[in-house]
């Protein structure tokens, strides 16, 4: 789409001279893996130039020029940091407090899992224990799964390929994570040049088939986050909608992250305004989408 055709239709959203030019001049981050290192170990052995993240504990920003190759750094090669935008860090902790448990037998899925930054993210956060089950659909992307899950020495899981929107695993999981296939118009200057509305219409019909697949895979009382790295309403709250709207067990619940966000579009309901919208302008980082659903125990 043209830049002015797409400024217009962005401004339907947010103000779209600010997203735009922080779109365009993003700061870098990294996540520490505290499988391997504790922050404060890293902080006194590391030689990158970089400051902590006031969001998130584990998250750095980057203050090496934007050629900087980081993935030629010893702490890449060792597995001590993973590069990954601040607004994909912040998906995983979304979750919290239930993957503060400790808890042993806690079993989470992450449905579209490659290559692994919010999975591997999420296994740091169980502490490596538990079980934690990673999908994708394509063998390929699977495979730069698997040199996330060895560089980062992620323990406590299993991997699968399968189509997301079948998965028939009915109640199995005390969490999921939807991080959906979409357009990508918060995360790439390509996909937005790419864009038009209707691959916003045509991609919701997985998007809603997969979130259906997603939370039937949910045990009862359990969460699910779903989430996009794009901004259409076609991939976003209407996706959740039509689970609230065909499933009376399914409830938004609040996202406990205290971060500048704009909320979900209330000509949905009232609900949405639960819903976290993240524009480039508020964290300097990717545009992002986060819902929380919970499955509600049925009495009976
Ligand atoms: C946004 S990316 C996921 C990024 C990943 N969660 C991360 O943080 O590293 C979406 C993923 O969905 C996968 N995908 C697309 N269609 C799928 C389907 N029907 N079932 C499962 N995964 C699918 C793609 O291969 C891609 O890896």
């Amino acid at each position: 789409m043209e830049l002015s055709a797409y400024k217009n239709w962005l401004s339907s959203y947010t103000d779209s001279d600010k997203c735009l030019e922080v779109f365009y001049n993003q700061k870098q981050f990294f996540r520490v893996n505290t499988i391997k290192i504790s922050v404060e170990k890293f902080i006194e052995d590391t030689k990158i130039k970089c400051n902590r993240s006031k969001y998130c504990d584990t998250a750095f920003e980057l203050e090496e020029d934007r050629n900087y190759a980081i993935g030629k750094t010893w702490e890449y090669f060792l597995g001590y940091i993973y590069p990954q935008s601040l607004s994909s860090i912040l998906v995983s902790l979304a979750f919290d407090p239930r993957f503060d448990a400790h808890d042993s037998m806690l079993t989470v899925l992450d449905v579209a899992a490659a290559p692994g930054s919010k999975f591997s993210h999420i296994a740091a956060l169980m502490k490596n224990k538990g079980v934690l089950v990673g999908n994708d659909i394509k063998k390929e992307k699977i495979s730069a799964l698997y040199s996330t899950i060895n560089r980062l020495n992620v323990l406590n899981c299993i991997t699968t390929i399968r189509d997301g929107s079948r998965l028939n695993w009915r109640e199995r999981f005390d969490n999921v994570l939807l991080d959906a296939p979409c357009t990508a118009l918060g995360s790439g200057e390509s996909a937005l040049k790419r864009w038009q509305v209707d691959h916003s219409e045509q991609i919701s019909i997985l998007q809603k088939k997969m979130l259906f697949s997603a939370y039937d895979a949910l045990k009862p009382g359990g969460e699910l986050i779903y989430s996009t790295c794009t901004y259409a309403k076609e991939e976003n709250e209407e996706v959740v909608n039509n689970l609230l709207q065909n499933v009376s067990t399914s409830k938004l619940v609040e996202i406990n992250l205290d971060i500048p966000h704009e909320s979900g579009l209330s000509e949905y309901g009232n609900e949405f305004r639960k819903c976290y919208r993240i524009y480039p302008q508020h964290i300097q980082s990717e545009g992002f989408f986060i819902a929380k659903i919970k499955k509600l125990e049925v009495l009976g």
